[in-house]
């Protein structure tokens, strides 16, 4: 399929990297393509970042069928650009718009668009540290249609932003709540695929977190809310007697790309590591017998986000001495060394983007 290309006539004027947050500011330009059924995905073009126009009846608005990804791109020593493990994102991105009936797309296409885009907008690539260019894919229904079924006509859009850490804490450790009032997600449901629906999920349960102290909401199942589940923002890990656990990808969590890679660090490491459920109780003995030694998040956005202290029901833990472990410590450097280009990438991770 063509690539038509529309370049901006002024570009705009990027802040400096210390004035950046998490996606506030866009940069130049946007990738969009359509679908119908009659042409497939078609129109495949970059063009200056602006707004989608839409009927009011448009199905995306009404019952949100809508899918995204989260990848970054990065600044490495040498001014060059890559990417991290994008083909995953690709592959959850079909993964995510079968569960919710949108048309796959062509994957290679589609990150080949992405890299054009970003070779682009390359001076948008900020460079101090732990900031990053954040791309965001989307696909969402466009039908102007009121009746409860799947769209026949889709936009996808991809559009950049230059951000710094995603949590105001930036690496330093985050709060967490955890709850058996709310839940995210249920297996069976949306759970594991990347839709807006799971993230309209997770508003208010992380409204009353917030209100309450907390930076996120830890989710348990919705069936016993006994075995912990997700942060919605990031994938959780413990270590509990030097052994990392992380819950298994039972359908209701999502396979965070940045959970694989700690995964694959420790297997590497030889840290034993195990996908396995773990009940909130099983976290609270382990921290009164003096096993728990550390607990962090992982996910594109939140990159290693360490716990410090976690709320459940009347008891307020602290997490190791309240600071960052080593093992969080660890995963954060390797795998941001591996990103920026700092360090060798013996897993085939990084993908350059090429610049004109
Ligand atoms: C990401 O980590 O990229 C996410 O999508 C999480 C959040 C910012 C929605």
């Amino acid at each position: 399929m063509e690539l038509r290309i529309e370049r901006v006539k002024t570009p705009g004027k990027r802040p400096g990297d210390s004035e950046l947050r998490f996606g506030q500011i866009f940069s130049d330009h946007m990738f969009n393509m359509d679908y119908t059924p009659e042409s497939g995905w078609h129109n495949a073009r970059i063009e200056p970042y602006g707004p989608i126009v839409m009927d009011p009846a448009t199905m995306v608005l009404h019952y949100g069928q809508a899918i995204f990804e989260g990848l970054k791109a990065y600044r490495a020593g040498n001014g060059k650009i890559q990417l991290f493990r994008p083909e995953r994102n690709m592959a959850r991105f079909n993964r995510s718009a079968r569960f919710v009936c949108i048309p796959e797309v062509d994957e290679t296409f589609i990150l080949n668009a992405i890299k054009k885009l970003v070779a682009i907008d390359k001076d948008w690539v900020p460079s101090a540290p732990e900031t990053s260019l954040y791309i965001r894919p989307s696909i969402v229904a466009m039908d102007s249609y009121l009746g409860v079924r799947p769209s026949r006509t889709y936009r996808l859009f991809v559009i950049l932003s230059p951000v710094a850490a995603y949590y105001r804490e930036g690496f330093n450790p985050v709060k967490i709540w955890v709850t058996n009032k709310y839940v995210r997600t249920v297996r069976g449901g949306l759970g594991e695929a990347k839709t807006a629906a799971n993230y309209a999920a997770s508003l208010y349960g992380a409204e009353v977190a917030k209100q309450a102290g907390y930076t996120q909401v830890l989710w348990l199942d919705a069936i016993e809310h006994r075995y912990i589940e997700e942060v919605g923002t990031m994938n959780i890990f413990f270590v509990i007697d030097g052994q990392l656990v992380t819950p298994p990808l039972g359908g209701s969590i999502l396979a965070g790309i940045t959970r694989d890679s700690v995964l694959e660090l420790a297997r590497h490491w030889d840290i034993p590591a195990s996908e396995r459920p773990i009940t909130i109780n099983e976290v609270m003995t382990a921290q009164k017998n003096g096993s728990l030694q550390e607990i962090f998040g992982s996910g594109t956005a939140a990159v290693i986000s360490p716990v410090s202290y976690l709320a459940w029901q009347d008891e307020v833990i602290t997490v190791g001495n309240g600071g960052v472990g080593p093992m969080a410590h660890r995963f954060y450097e390797t795998i941001t060394d591996i990103q920026y280009g700092r360090a060798e990438d013996p897993f085939g991770w990084v993908v350059p983007v090429e610049v004109e």
